[in-house]
């Protein structure tokens, strides 16, 4: 059954998670692209949806880029219906809408349009044919980004243990509060994982030590270790659970993904 929420248009019936950091480079696309791998595996039907211009989703997941005429771009600009932008993947259960390049100059077109924060919202209205959508957001809090929120009904924030994560952090959830005001009243914080966590470096303890003191629960028990399998696996058009399953990123990406599925359980219930 499809869910009035507000005069936003319905939210989809599909479960739709934005994976979103306005920092770069902290594992949103690693993430986006091995939990649907993981979550795809214990047989759910998942959707991928790139929504950076860079494509680094499409990429990890094995497809070219002269495969990706249709893409999240026409979707956002009503050029295309989103079952015609979907692709399948060399992963059972795994489909994708690729990203392309004009995507970029998305927010420029958009500037005027009408409803140019809720077009992702609107397309996804009548997505039934799956059991999560993750969208892969691009590292910016710009309309593609604000897409993706209002789309969403949760938001799950990969974050490098760094120094400044905190403050980039409560932006991001400010964000997410003005995007729940005025546009998405259903829209909540999934988690927060911590990525790209190492243990030789005293400062990622003291960091991920500070995040779970402020965010509690809210933080994933599951840390994703730096791991070069990890980081190879994209140049190879792979998950890191298809390149290497034993390895440290893989495992931990497979325990993100029950945490993540037993979350929904208790978010749904
Ligand atoms: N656990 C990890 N161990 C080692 N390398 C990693 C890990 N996670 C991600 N990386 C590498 O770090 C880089 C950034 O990761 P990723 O592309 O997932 O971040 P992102 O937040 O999506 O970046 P952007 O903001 O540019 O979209 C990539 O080269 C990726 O392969
Ligand atoms: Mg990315």
């Amino acid at each position: 059954m499809v869910k009035i929420s507000d005069n936003h248009g319905p939210l989809a019936s599909s479960r739709i998670i934005a994976i979103a950091n306005q920092k770069g480079g902290v594992g949103k696309t690693t993430t986006a692209i091995n939990l649907a791998t993981a979550i795809a595996a214990s047989k759910k039907r998942v959707l991928v949806i790139d929504l950076d211009p860079q494509g680094n989703a499409s990429t990890g997941l094995g497809l070219d880029r002269a495969s990706r005429a249709i893409s999240s771009y026409h979707v956002l600009m009503g050029e295309a219906d989103l079952g015609q932008a979907v692709q399948g993947t060399n992963i059972p259960n795994l489909w994708l809408v690729p990203s392309s390049i004009d995507l970029s100059g998305a927010e420029v077109e958009l500037v005027d349009a009408t409803a140019r924060e809720s077009r992702l919202r609107s397309a996804l209205a009548a997505a039934s044919d799956w059991d999560l959508i993750l969208i892969d957001c691009p590292p910016s809090l710009n309309l593609l980004t604000l897409n993706a929120l209002v789309a969403a009904q949760a938001v799950l924030v990969p974050l490098q243990c760094e120094f400044f994560a905190l403050e980039g952090i409560s932006h991001l959830v400010k964000t997410i509060e003005r995007v729940k005001a005025a546009f998405n009243p259903d829209l909540e914080l999934h988690g927060i994982v911590l990525t790209m966590f190492d243990k030789r470096n005293n400062l990622s303890d003291m960091v991920a030590a500070d995040v779970r003191d402020y965010f509690g629960d809210k933080v994933y028990k599951t840390v994703i270790p730096r791991n070069v399998r990890v980081s190879e696996a994209p140049s190879h058009g792979k998950p890191v659970l298809l390149y290497d399953v034993r390895c440290a990123g893989s495992e931990a990406y497979i325990h993100l993904a029950s945490e993540v599925l037993k979350r929904e359980r208790e978010l749904r219930a």
